[in-house]
């Protein structure tokens, strides 16, 4: 995990270096209000330190991180918007703070300067590390697209839920590492193999996302707690309730999904009761170490010294433990 924070520091200066302000503010504020807001830089961290696993220099690899960590702040206002989320790192939402068009226009142009920071590597590299950018964004918006499908669906399957986290999440982690390894020159088969990995520690990441959602702590979390719920959101909370609940249960939690009640409060605290009643919240725990210990399994296929591979073990425990 040190090593990984050192990663993150220097990915933090070098973000924080590159922030001026720009006209027209109306379009730049807020871009430079959600990167300052600061947030775990977990996927940036990765970039670098898996440039550097694969016997690059992180330096180099900072456009890479650069990229990846615009465009997940980009995806960060938009998603916002469309959860109709209050808080964002413990402070307003960019709509919330500014307006709708400016969560609009701000994110689109975070997404395009994303793809800017890319065009400073050569042209073998550019086209490599394009290729997967834009793979893993059509993704995204394609795993976006079946959460909010889901909200009105009374019949979604784990399977379809995995896919889903797998997309709207675990694609961006895992094409985090994969483009440090490409600033590396790393082969195609460690490639996948890094990338692979980053995929299931995404998968556990969103599903410790979920869990923190729902039992987060108000304080600390910097989210409101139970926005999952408000929104209806088809979580694996939920799905293993239905599954694991008795029949009197189940129709309790599908008639509280049916509807936006007048007091949240009452509907999250009772959704919560058969989370944990029927034994979710212990299945979603499970869920968590069992994608985690995939992600770690997938180390074992590269060939990286055991103490590398440990730092990155750690990282993927602790992500397992995070209370943000
Ligand atoms: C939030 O990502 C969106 C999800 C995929 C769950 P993070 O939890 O990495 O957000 P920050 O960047 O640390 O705030
Ligand atoms: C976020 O999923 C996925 C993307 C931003 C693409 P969530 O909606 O669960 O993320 P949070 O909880 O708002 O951070
Ligand atoms: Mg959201
Ligand atoms: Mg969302
Ligand atoms: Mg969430």
């Amino acid at each position: 995990m040190q090593l990984v924070a050192f990663y993150r520091d220097r990915f933090e200066e070098h973000l924080l270096s590159g922030i001026k302000p720009r006209e027209p503010r109306s379009l730049y504020d807020p871009v430079f209000y959600i990167l300052k807001l600061g947030g775990k830089r977990l996927r940036p961290a990765l970039t670098l330190f898996s440039s550097e696993l694969f016997g690059g220099s992180y330096q180099n690899a900072l456009g890479a991180a650069l990229a990846i960590e615009y465009f997940h702040n980009f995806s960060l206002i938009h998603d916002d918007i469309m959860d109709e989320a209050p808080l964002r790192r413990g402070k307003p939402t960019v709509h919330k703070r500014w307006d709708l068009n400016t969560g609009i226009l701000s994110g689109d142009v975070m997404l395009i300067e994303a793809y800017r920071f890319l065009e400073e590597y050569p042209p073998e590299i550019f086209k490599r590390l394009t290729t997967v950018f834009s793979k893993t964004a059509v993704e995204v918006c394609e795993g976006q697209q079946y959460d909010m499908d889901f909200e009105t669906r009374d019949d979604v399957t784990v399977p379809e839920y995995l896919r889903m986290i797998e997309y709207k999440t675990a694609v961006l982690v895992g094409a985090s590492v994969r483009m440090g390894a490409i600033t590396a020159g790393a082969s195609e088969e460690d490639q996948q193999n890094i990338y692979d990995f980053g995929l299931n520690l995404g998968i556990a990441f969103q599903l410790q996302d979920d869990y923190l959602d729902a039992f987060g702590d108000p304080k600390s979390f910097g989210k409101q707690v139970g926005g999952d719920i408000i929104e209806n959101k088809k979580t694996y909370l939920y799905l293993k309730a239905l599954e694991m609940g008795d029949e009197a249960l189940d129709r309790e939690l599908k008639d509280l999904f049916s509807i936006q009640p007048r007091q949240a409060d009452k509907k999250i605290r009772r959704v919560k009761e058969i989370y944990s009643q029927t034994g979710a919240t212990e299945d979603t725990k499970k869920a968590i170490a069992s994608f985690t210990d995939r992600a770690f399994s997938c180390l074992e296929k590269i060939d990286l010294p055991v103490e590398k591979k440990e730092i990155l073990m750690e990282f993927g425990k602790d992500l397992m433990g995070r209370k943000v």
